[in-house]
C-alpha cells in the first residue's frame, strides 16, 4: 500500500464529508471571538463608572459614543446598565464557545470513528487477493491509529480559517488608520508565511511521513511479534524482536524530536524580526536631532498593531505545521479507503443461491496469484455432481487449497469459469453462497470468545441441542461438556487452550452447523488421530449419503479418501486422470507426501 503522496485528494475526500459542520464550526469561532472582544471591551465602562476619575484623560470617540448610549438609555443606574451589558456579553460567549467545543469535538470524533468504521468494513470487504498481499500490521495501523489523526487535521482546519480571518479583519482595520504600517505588515506577514510555509511543506510534512511509516512498523512488528511468541520463545530469538520493536520506536521518536525542534523556528523568527523593526525604528526616531516624541505615536500603532497581530500569525504557523505533520497518516487511512474499495470483490453477483441442484463444473479453469508468473492452477476441467464425496489429492504446492478457495468464491479465476448448476459462481450474491457452502481451512481458525460464539461465527443461534448436535458429528461434545463452563469456555486468541485436533473439530462442528450442501474440507483433520479422523468421515459421509450433500476433501492421507466417490490428483496446478477410489496407491512421485495412517 502507498504509503505518501495524495495529499490533496486526501484533504479533499475527508473535508467533503463533514464540510457543512465545518463551515459552521469555522463561522460560530468566528462569532464567538466577536463576542470575546466585545466582552474585553464591555469591561471599560464599568470601569469609567466605577471611577470616572481614573479614565477621565482617556478620549476615544467610539468609547465616548458608546458611554453616552448607555447613560441615555439607563435612566435608573448607568452603572447597573454597564454591569448587565458585561454581564450578558460574558455569558453569550461563554455559550456560544461551550457550543463550539462541543460541536467541534463531535464532529472530529464523528469523522474518527466513521473513518474507523469506514476502513475496516472496506478492508473486510475487499478482495481477498487483495488482502493476501497487505501486512496485517499495516492495516490495523491504518484501521486504528490514522483516522485520529484525520480527525486532527479537520479540527485544525477551521481554527487556521478562523485565525487566517481575524488576521484579515486586523489588517483591515489597521488599513484605515494606517495604510504605511499596514503596508510594512504585510510584508512581514508575506515573508513569514513563506518561511513557514516551507518549514511545513517540507520538515513537517517529511518527520509526519517518517512517524507515518514508523508507527506502521510498530504495528506490523507487534503483531507479528505476539502472533509468533511460540516460535519466537522456542528459536530463542526474543530480544531479536524487542530489537527491531524497538529500532521503529527510536525512529518513531527521532522524527518527533526533529519536528519539536522546528516547529517554534518561525515564530521565534516572527518575533525577532518585529522586534529588531521597532528597535530600529525607536534607534532612528532618536538619532541625529529627530523628533522622537513626535514619532511616538506613529511607533506606538506599529508596536500595537504587531502585538496584535503576532498571536494570530503564530497560530497560523503552528497550525499549518501540525495540519502538514499528521497529513502523511491521514493519507495513509485514504489510501487504505481508496485502495481497498478499488478491490472489492467478496460481494459477489446479483443472483441469490436458493438451492445446490445438480453440479459444479470446473471448466478450462487457471489461477495466477497476484504478481507471479506461474499458475497456481492450471487448465482444469472437473465435473462435480451433487450428493458425491470427492477428493482431492497432491503434493505440497500442487493447488489444492487454491482449487478450493476458487470453488469456495474466495478467489476469482484468471480464466476459464466454475459454472453451479450451469451458472457461474460469480454471479451469485457472495452472502447466498455462504449459505450453502461452508469451509473447513487448512489452519482452524478460532478467536478468544466462548466454544458457542465460536461455533456461531455470527450466526443465529440455533439453540444448544443444535450446536450439542453439530459438536456430537464432529466428535468433540464429550471434549467440551468436560471444560469448566462448557460451550461458554473462553479459547483463548487462536484457539490456544485447545490442541491442534480440538480446534480442527470445533471449526468441522462449526460447519456442519449450518447443515451445509457443499462442505469443503482442507486438509481439516490432519491433525487428528486415524481413529478420530476415521470416525469424522464416517459421521460426514452418512450426512453425505443421507441429505444428498457434496463434500470436497482435499487430504494427504490415502486412508481419508478410500471411501471417495470421486479422486482429483493434482500435480504442479493440473489434475492428472481422474481415478477411481479403489485404484488409488499411495505412490510417492504423484501423491508425493501422501502419508500412511498409523
Ligand atoms: N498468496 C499467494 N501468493 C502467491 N503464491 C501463492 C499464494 N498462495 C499459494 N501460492 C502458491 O500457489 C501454489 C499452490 O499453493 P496451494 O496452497 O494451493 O498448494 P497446496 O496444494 O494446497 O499445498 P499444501 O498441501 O502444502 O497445502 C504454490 O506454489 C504456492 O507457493
Ligand atoms: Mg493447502
Amino acid at each position: 500500500m502507498k504509503l505518501m503522496g495524495d495529499s490533496k485528494k486526501t484533504l479533499k475526500y475527508f473535508l467533503s464529508r463533514k464540510w457543512k459542520a465545518m463551515i459552521f464550526i469555522a463561522a460560530l469561532s468566528f462569532i464567538v471571538a466577536f463576542f470575546e472582544s466585545l466582552a474585553t471591551f464591555a469591561i471599560y465602562p464599568v470601569l469609567s463608572l466605577m471611577s470616572p476619575e481614573t479614565v477621565s484623560g482617556v478620549h476615544n470617540s467610539n468609547l465616548d459614543t458608546i458611554m453616552s448610549w448607555i447613560t441615555s438609555h439607563s435612566p435608573a443606574s448607568p452603572l447597573y446598565a454597564a454591569v448587565v451589558l458585561l454581564f450578558g456579553l460574558t455569558l453569550i460567549k461563554l455559550v456560544l464557545s461551550y457550543g463550539n467545543i462541543l460541536l467541534t469535538w463531535v464532529t472530529a470524533n464523528t469523522i474518527y470513528q466513521e473513518t474507523q468504521i469506514q476502513i475496516m468494513s472496506s478492508l473486510l470487504r475487499s478482495d481477498y487477493q487483495f488482502l493476501l498481499s497487505a501486512q496485517k500490521g499495516d492495516l490495523a495501523y491504518r484501521a486504528l491509529n490514522a483516522p485520529g489523526y484525520v480527525s486532527k487535521i479537520t479540527n485544525v482546519i477551521p481554527m487556521i480559517t478562523v485565525e487566517v480571518l481575524k488576521t484579515l479583519m486586523l489588517m483591515t482595520m489597521l488599513f484605515l488608520i494606517s495604510p504605511q504600517v499596514t503596508l510594512f505588515l504585510v510584508i512581514i506577514a508575506t515573508l513569514y508565511f513563506l518561511v513557514a510555509r516551507y518549514i511545513a511543506g517540507n520538515v513537517s510534512y517529511g518527520t509526519g511521513s517518517g512517524r507515518a511509516k514508523s508507527a506502521s512498523n510498530q504495528s506490523i512488528h507487534a503483531m507479528n511479534a505476539l502472533k509468533g511468541i511460540k516460535a519466537i520463545r522456542l528459536f530463542g530469538v526474543t530480544k531479536f524482536w524487542i530489537d527491531q520493536f524497538a529500532r521503529e520506536c527510536k525512529n518513531f521518536y527521532f522524527f518527533a524530536r526533529k519536528d519539536a525542534a522546528i516547529t517554534g523556528i518561525p515564530s521565534m523568527l516572527l518575533e525577532l524580526v518585529s522586534v529588531s523593526f521597532i528597535c530600529a525604528m525607536a534607534l532612528y526616531f532618536t538619532g541625529n536631532g529627530k523628533n522622537f516624541l513626535g514619532n511616538l505615536p506613529m511607533i506606538g500603532v506599529f508596536a500595537y498593531s504587531l502585538l496584535k497581530l503576532l498571536p494570530s500569525l503564530k497560530q497560523i504557523s503552528n497550525y499549518g505545521m501540525e495540519l502538514m505533520a499528521n497529513l502523511p497518516h491521514a493519507e495513509a487511512a485514504y489510501h487504505a479507503i481508496e485502495e481497498s474499495e478499488r478491490y472489492q470483490g467478496n460481494a459477489g453477483g446479483h443472483e441469490w443461491l436458493n438451492a445446490f441442484q445438480s453440479q459444479i463444473a470446473i471448466k478450462d479453469v487457471s489461477f495466477y496469484y497476484a504478481n507471479t508468473k506461474k499458475p497456481a492452477v492450471r487448465n482444469v476441467n472437473v465435473e462435480i455432481a451433487k450428493g458425491q464425496f470427492v477428493g482431492i489429492i497432491g503434493p505440497s504446492g500442487s493447488g489444492k487449497t487454491t482449487l478450493l478457495d476458487l470453488l469456495g468464491g474466495l478467489l476469482k479465476v484468471s480464466s476459464g469459469e466454475i459454472l453451479l448448476d450451469g451458472k457461474p459462481i460469480d454471479s451469485f450474491s457472495s452472502e447466498s453462497m455462504s449459505d450453502h457452502i461452508s469451509y473447513v481451512g487448512q489452519d482452524p481458525f478460532l478467536y478468544n470468545e466462548t466454544i458457542r460464539n465460536n461455533i456461531l461465527f455470527g450466526r443465529k443461534d440455533p439453540g444448544n441441542d443444535a450446536i450439542r448436535q453439530a459438536l456430537r458429528k464432529a466428535d468433540v461434545l464429550e471434549f467440551v461438556e468436560s471444560l469448566p463452563g462448557g460451550l461458554d469456555f473462553v479459547v483463548a486468541d487462536d484457539g490456544m487452550k485447545m490442541s491442534g485436533g480440538q480446534r480442527q473439530r470445533i471449526c468441522i462442528a462449526r460447519a456442519l452447523l449450518r447443515n451445509p450442501e457443499i462442505l469443503l474440507l482442507d486438509e481439516a483433520t490432519s491433525a487428528l488421530d486415524h481413529k478420530t479422523e476415521e470416525k469424522i468421515i464416517e459421521t460426514i459421509l452418512r450426512i453425505v449419503r443421507q441429505d444428498r450433500d457434496t463434500v470436497i476433501f482435499v487430504t494427504h492421507r490415502k486412508s481419508a479418501i478410500q471411501q471417495a466417490d470421486h479422486i482429483i490428483k493434482m500435480k504442479d496446478g493440473q489434475v492428472l486422470t481422474p481415478e477411481e477410489p479403489s485404484s488409488v496407491s499411495p505412490n510417492r512421485e504423484t501423491d508425493g507426501d501422501l502419508r500412511p495412517e498409523i
